[in-house]
């Protein structure tokens, strides 16, 4: 296994495109994996400035960006970068 950070856009643009329900993913990650992700806000990732606005909300998984983020994608991705 191996430890991940997640980095949750709390910018303007992400946050109206869905990124307010994205404040309480840590609630979300399963039991056995949550001692391997740490999950961070962020301001304004600055992704939305080069790429449409409707690929919004962004997370980033260590170097992974994640568009249209909600919350079974980002489980998915952290379960693989997780467990490798
Ligand atoms: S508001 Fe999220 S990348 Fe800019």
């Amino acid at each position: 296994m191996k430890k991940v950070t997640v980095r949750v856009c709390s910018g303007t643009t992400c946050f109206v495109m869905g990124a307010s329900n994205l404040q309480m993913l840590h609630e979300y990650v399963p039991e056995e994996l949550r001692d391997w992700v740490d999950i961070q806000g962020a301001h304004c990732l600055e992704l939305c400035r080069d790429r449409n606005y409707g690929a919004a909300p962004y997370i980033t998984i260590d170097d992974e960006i994640v568009a249209e983020a909600d919350l079974s994608l980002i489980l998915e991705r952290i379960e693989q970068r997780v467990r490798g």
